[in-house]
């Protein structure tokens, strides 16, 4: 038999996680059957996985490549981080410590926006495009390969459209794919008149669906109503764009059932989301985006202390969140949701590890929900999220010999090795200095 050529292999892989599945994601039980190749190799030809399986199956169907010895370590997808609010400015760090200390009185999630939302008017586009390049290199540093980026520290027109240009103009192997989030919070300015400036953000709309591949919208307390909600998604998908929905965070709002309703990719959040919305969610194809940083961040689960007296946790039932999302049937995926004010983690390894110990996650369900899941939210269950011949070589070479060590740890970065369309951009956890599309 005459052997395919490939450009490189990577061979003696002590468990290759191919995290493999229906391009629509995995569900429910299925998430706990994680496909590991004892032995494996991966083989890579002009971007894309050319072959995945033995050692000794992959050296006697591919011919004259460059060998990489993974000797032993681990390999799996690059990680999928499908929410992100990537370009702002400014650092919330001094009204976190009052949250946590309680000694003064603490900005609330709104008005913590609105300030990030003052920098960001301010802010250069010099600034904040270095800042963003320097954080998409920690990300890649830890993993992730693909991300979703979304706007929502504008809120008005001029600036809005500023930060989808500039995601649009970031020049970084990570495949970034832009959301509009134009209806983030009601600005400082709309505060007594929500629905004009819902009026605003619908006026914003065709320009924005030129530069966005998606058009989120927050339904939650501190947000808007599923009214204006699906009011903004409407005429959104009439301009093209997919919808997603930061949802039920702070209460029910029926975020879920709006982004059922208006068969949205994913819903975010989720937090106070019904069992009837999860319901919908998983017969839309919805899928529910958590994030076990923000839970872990905003100190949900944590018992606060005033004076000598314990104040309950504000949601301590969030491991329920996530398994009736699972247990509904829906397609379930983790992200960062980084952000300077809910979540500032750059990693997407920080997600897997606080879904484990907040969320009562398995190894397997947390692999699956941040490769696979994750890339299906995104409309890119096709051509990633998994090690699939045909799907993009996005790879990442660990520091560890098992998919568990990667969880059970926590602290420190476990990436060596990334590749992106099979180009080398991470090597021993450091993103390699030459830029490269
Ligand atoms: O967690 N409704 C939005 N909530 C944001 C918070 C962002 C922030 O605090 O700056 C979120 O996605
Ligand atoms: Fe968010």
């Amino acid at each position: 038999m005459e052997k395919q050529t490939a450009d490189f292999i990577i061979e003696n892989i002590g468990e290759l996680v191919t995290c493999a599945g229906p391009a629509e994601g995995r569900r429910g039980d299925a998430l706990q059957k994680l496909e590991i190749i004892t032995d494996g190799a991966v083989a890579v030809t002009n971007g894309l996985i050319s072959g995945v399986g033995s050692s000794r199956e992959i050296a006697a169907s591919f011919d004259g490549a460059n060998r990489i010895d993974a000797a032993g370590r681990l390999v799996t997808p690059g990680l999928v981080d499908p929410h992100s609010h990537l370009v702002y400015s400014g650092s919330r760090h001094d009204e976190w410590e009052s949250k946590v200390t309680g000694r003064a009185a603490a900005a609330g999630l709104q008005g913590g926006i609105h300030r990030s939302v003052g920098w960001t008017r301010a802010a250069s586009n010099e600034a904040m495009t270095s800042q963003a390049l320097g954080d998409l290199d920690e990300m890649a540093a830890h993993g992730t390969t693909t991300l979703e980026a979304k706007t929502g520290y504008g809120l008005e027109r001029e600036t809005e459209l500023r930060l989808l240009r500039l995601t649009a103009g970031l020049d970084h192997p990570i495949d970034i794919i832009p959301t509009f989030l134009g209806a983030h919070v009601p600005p400082p300015e709309y505060l007594d008149d929500t629905d004009a400036y819902v009026d605003l953000v619908i006026e914003m709309l065709p320009e924005a669906a030129e530069l966005a591949e998606y058009c989120d919208v927050c339904c939650d307390p501190i947000g808007f109503t599923r009214a204006q909600c699906r009011r903004i998604g409407e005429r959104a998908k009439e301009l093209g764009l997919g919808i997603r929905v930061h949802s039920d965070q702070t209460g029910d709002a029926e975020g879920g059932l709006l982004a059922a309703e208006l068969n949205a990719a994913s819903a975010d959040h989720a937090d106070y989301t019904t069992d009837e919305g999860f319901r919908a969610m998983a017969e839309a194809g919805t899928a529910a985006i958590l994030f076990p940083g923000v839970t872990y961040h905003m100190l949900e689960m944590t018992p606060a202390l005033d004076g000598d007296t314990l104040v309950p946790a504000e949601k301590p039932f969030m491991p329920q969140v996530a398994r009736r999302a699972v247990n509904a049937g829906c397609i379930v995926a983790l992200s960062t949701d980084y952000n300077p004010g809910s979540c500032p983690t750059l990693s997407m390894q920080a997600a897997m590890q606080t879904a484990a110990r907040l969320y009562r996650l398995g190894y397997a369900e947390i692999w699956h929900m941040s490769t696979l899941n994750a890339a299906a939210s995104l409309g890119r269950g096709r051509d990633r999220g998994s090690l699939e011949p045909g799907k993009r070589a996005d790879i990442v070479i660990w520091r560890v010999p098992e998919h568990g060590m990667v969880i059970h740890r926590f602290g420190t970065n476990l990436v060596d090795d990334v590749f992106i369309k099979g180009q080398k951009v991470v090597s021993n956890g450091r993103r390699q200095v030459a830029k490269s599309k």
